[in-house]
C-alpha cells in the first residue's frame, strides 16, 4: 500500500516536472520568421550554449514551432522573446550573460528572461537599441552591475522589472523620463544612494513603484508627494526623515509599505489617507504622534502594522479587527487590542 502510494507520487511529480518544462508557444506564430531575426535567435541560442529550456529551437531556418517567441504573421518579425525558467536543474547549462545579440531583434516589444538562476553578468549596453520595447522583465536572475541610465532611451517602456537580482550602484534618475512608465520594480537588489528627486515627475498616474530590500539611504524626496502611487514599497532600506508626503486623501494608493527603515521619523497625527488603502505597513521606524481617528473610516483596510514606532494615544476602532501584534512596541498606544487601558484626563 505504502509502496503504491510512493510510486503514484513519484509518477505524479515526474509528470509535473515534464509539463512544467514544456511551455506553450507564446503567441501566434509565423510560418517563416524574418531571416535577420532567425539569425539573431540562432546567435542567442548559441550564446546560451543551446540550453534545454530552448530545445524547441531546432535550426530549421524558419523559427516555426519555436517556444518562447512571438512572431507577427504580417511582418514576420519577432516581437516578443519571453523565456521563463522554473528553477529546475538543467534548464541552462551554467552561468551565462545576456547575449548582446538580443539587440539584433529590433522589433521586440516584450523581452522576458526570468527565473533563470544561471543568468548572470551586467545588462548589455546594446539593450538600449531595442527602441520598440514596451515591457522588460528580467526578474529573479543573478544579474549584476549598475542599472544603465541608457534604459531611459527606450521611450516606449511601460513596465520594467529588474527585481530579485544583484544590481548595485545608484538608481538612474533618468528613468522618470520614460513617459509611458507605470510599473517599476527594482526591489530585492543591492542598490544604494538616494531615491532620485526626479521620481517626483513620473508622467503616468497612478504609478506602481517597488524599491524595497535595497540599501537606499537619505531622505524620502519631498517631490514624491506629487505622485499618485497606486502601490509604493520602500521597505527594508535605510531611508530617514519624513515619509508623510507619501500619504494623502487625494490619492488612489492601495498599498503603502515603508517598514524596517528604522529611522523614518514624522508626526502621524494629521496624516490623511487614500480611500483605497488596503494595506499599510510602517513597522520598525520612529514615527510619532497619535493614530488619526479617521483611520477607522478606511473601508477596505485589510492589513495594518504600526508596531515598533513611537506612537501614543488611543487606537482607533477599525472595521477589520487587527490583533495586538499590529500595535506592539510603541511609546504609549493604548486601548484594545492592547492590554493597556487609556487613562482619560
Ligand atoms: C521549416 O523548416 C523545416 C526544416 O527545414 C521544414 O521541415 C519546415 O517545413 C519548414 N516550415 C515552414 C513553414 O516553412
Ligand atoms: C545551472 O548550471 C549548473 C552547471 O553549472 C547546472 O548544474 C544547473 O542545473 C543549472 N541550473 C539551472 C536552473 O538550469
Ligand atoms: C547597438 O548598440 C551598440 C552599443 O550600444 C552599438 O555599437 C550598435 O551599433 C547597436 N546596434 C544596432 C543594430 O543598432
Ligand atoms: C530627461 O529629461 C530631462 C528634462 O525633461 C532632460 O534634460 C534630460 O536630458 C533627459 N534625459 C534623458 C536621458 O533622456
Ligand atoms: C552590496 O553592496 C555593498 C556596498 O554598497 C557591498 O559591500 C556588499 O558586498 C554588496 N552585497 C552583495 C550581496 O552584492
Ligand atoms: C507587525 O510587525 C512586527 C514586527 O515585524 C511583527 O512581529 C508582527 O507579527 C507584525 N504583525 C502583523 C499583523 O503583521
Ligand atoms: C482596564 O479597565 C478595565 C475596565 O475598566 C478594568 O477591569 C481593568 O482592571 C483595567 N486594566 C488595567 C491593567 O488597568
Amino acid at each position: 500500500m505504502e509502496l503504491q502510494l510512493t510510486s503514484i507520487i513519484f509518477i505524479a511529480s515526474l509528470l509535473t516536472l515534464f509539463s512544467s518544462i514544456r511551455s506553450e508557444p507564446s503567441g501566434p506564430g509565423c510560418d517563416r520568421c524574418h531571416p535577420d531575426d532567425y539569425n539573431a535567435l540562432m546567435k542567442i541560442y548559441n550564446s546560451f550554449n543551446r540550453p534545454y529550456i530552448l530545445a524547441s529551437w531546432h535550426p530549421n531556418g524558419n523559427c516555426s514551432s519555436w517556444y518562447c517567441i512571438t512572431c507577427d504573421p504580417t511582418t514576420t518579425r519577432v516581437i516578443a522573446l519571453d523565456i521563463e525558467g522554473k528553477g529546475i536543474a538543467g534548464e541552462f547549462n551554467g552561468p551565462v550573460p545576456i547575449p548582446a545579440a538580443i539587440s539584433n531583434l529590433p522589433y521586440l516589444t516584450s523581452l522576458t528572461l526570468r527565473k533563470l538562476s544561471n543568468l548572470t553578468g551586467p545588462l548589455p549596453s546594446s539593450l538600449a537599441n531595442l527602441t520598440r520595447l514596451q515591457r522588460l522583465r528580467l526578474d529573479y536572475n543573478k544579474l549584476t552591475g549598475a542599472i544603465p541610465s541608457s534604459l531611459a532611451r527606450l521611450s516606449n517602456l511601460n513596465s520594467i522589472d529588474l527585481s530579485h537580482n544583484q544590481f548595485a550602484g545608484q538608481i538612474p534618475s533618468t528613468l522618470s523620463n520614460l513617459s509611458m512608465l507605470r510599473d517599476l520594480h527594482l526591489d530585492h537588489n543591492n542598490l544604494s544612494g538616494h531615491i532620485p528627486d526626479s521620481f517626483g515627475q513620473f508622467a503616468v498616474s497612478p504609478m506602481y513603484l517597488y524599491l524595497s530590500h535595497n540599501q537606499l539611504s537619505g531622505a524620502v524626496p519631498a517631490a514624491l508627494g506629487k505622485v499618485d502611487f497606486a502601490r509604493i514599497d520602500l521597505s527594508r532600506n535605510r531611508l530617514v526623515g519624513d515619509a508623510g508626503v507619501l500619504f494623502g486623501d487625494g490619492k488612489s494608493t492601495d498599498t503603502l509599505d515603508i517598514s524596517r527603515n528604522y529611522e523614518l521619523e514624522f508626526d502621524f497625527s494629521n496624516i490623511a489617507f487614500s480611500k483605497n488603502l488596503v494595506s499599510l505597513d510602517m513597522n520598525h521606524n520612529k514615527i510619532y504622534g497619535r493614530m488619526p481617528i479617521k483611520m477607522s473610516e478606511i473601508e477596505n483596510l485589510q492589513f495594518l502594522n504600526v508596531s515598533y514606532n513611537q506612537l501614543c494615544g488611543e487606537i482607533p476602532g477599525f472595521r477589520h479587527g487587527f490583533d495586538s501584534s499590529s500595535f506592539v512596541h510603541n511609546k504609549c498606544l493604548c486601548g484594545p487590542p492592547l492590554p493597556t487601558n487609556c487613562t482619560r484626563s
